[in-house]
């Protein structure tokens, strides 16, 4: 089934067009990435899915309710951890997390509760009234909060957004968890290397239009700048491929080059290209353009 469906959707502030007609399609049970640079339109749109904004066109769905004409069952499916941090500073942690229980129907919902609490580390901090927290402590309830309704989709706007080390791991544990149980997950961070390590889809929104649209291991593959490093103590570059050296420099025993691939079937090719010109490869790597890379030559460039 399909989590999200995003037919479409636009939504202008005054003469800015946040978002100029997008549409994704998320299946359940993905881990998808949302990513884009400041003022993409990550959030307006996360806040469209949430039903707290309304686009001018298009549609979204969650799990086949539209978040307009069906807003509650489309909600009860959705759990959405704000960018912002809201909360009312009067509760404790418990009582927010009871009370959003019972926002959705779910009075005795004391044991999924302590669980949320105890897999963010936020059982000492139970009885804690909300605004004696410090900032990463309230992302946690905020995280806690959309989850407590177990919802199968779940929507993460920037939770590890001035989140220490430690939070930031029981989080992806947590959310991992999750995701393995089969809720559906969509991330957005600017944290490159947390998407690359989480998502296997993603979708990179630049001035509100999606720029790209893949999975992550295709997205690094087909950038250009994977380099393969040859460091040969025999033999050297045979002359027609001399065009795929990037960088060359002597090292003790002979000499080290970086040559460009752009596919792994190009890396079989070229070794066999320097075993018969008589080079001996003593030493031999990949080194894999990252995440980081993709994001700027396509933010750049406006594709890859
Ligand atoms: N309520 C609003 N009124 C007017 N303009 C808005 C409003 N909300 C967002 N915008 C504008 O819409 C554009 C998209 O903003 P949005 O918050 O969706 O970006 P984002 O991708 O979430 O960025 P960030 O990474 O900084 O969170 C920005 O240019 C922003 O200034
Ligand atoms: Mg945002």
């Amino acid at each position: 089934m399909t989590a999200i469906q995003i037919s479409n959707v636009q939504k202008r502030y005054k003469s800015l067009q946040a978002l100029g007609g997008v549409s994704l399609s998320i299946e359940e049970g993905e881990f998808f990435g949302l990513l884009g640079p400041n003022g993409a339109g990550k959030t307006t749109l996360i806040s469209i899915i949430a039903g707290l904004n309304r686009a001018d066109a298009g549609t979204v769905q969650i799990h086949g309710h539209d978040v307009v004409s069906d807003f509650r069952a489309a909600r009860r499916k959705l759990g959405v951890v704000p960018q912002e941090l809201v909360f009312d500073p009067f509760f404790t942690v418990r009582e927010t997390l009871r009370l959003q229980s019972g926002y959705f129907g779910l009075p005795n919902n004391d044991k999924w509760i302590d669980e949320v609490m105890e897999n963010l580390d936020l059982t000492n901090k139970a009885d804690t009234n909300m605004r004696a927290l410090s900032g990463g402590m309230k992302r946690r309830v905020l995280v806690a909060q959309a989850l407590v309704h177990k919802p199968p989709v779940i929507v993460l706007d920037e939770p590890t957004a001035g989140v220490d080390v430690e939070l930031r791991q029981t989080l992806w544990k947590f959310i991992s968890r999750l995701n393995r149980e089969g809720h559906t997950i969509v991330l957005t961070t600017h944290y490159l290397e947390e998407a690359q390590a989480m998502c296997k889809r993603v979708a990179m929104l630049k001035a509100g239009q999606v720029v790209a649209l893949d999975t992550m291991s295709s997205l690094i593959r087909k950038v250009a700048g994977s380099q393969l490093i040859v460091h040969l103590k025999a033999g050297d570059i045979p002359d027609d491929l001399r065009h795929l050296v990037l960088h060359a420099e002597p090292v003790d025993s002979g000499k080290k080059y970086s040559l460009k691939v752009n596919e792994y079937s190009e890396v079989e090719q070229i070794l066999a290209r320097l075993r018969a010109n008589g080079a001996v490869i003593d030493e031999m790597q990949l080194q894999q353009a990252d995440l980081e890379d993709i994001f700027l030559q396509i933010m750049e460039k406006g594709a890859l």
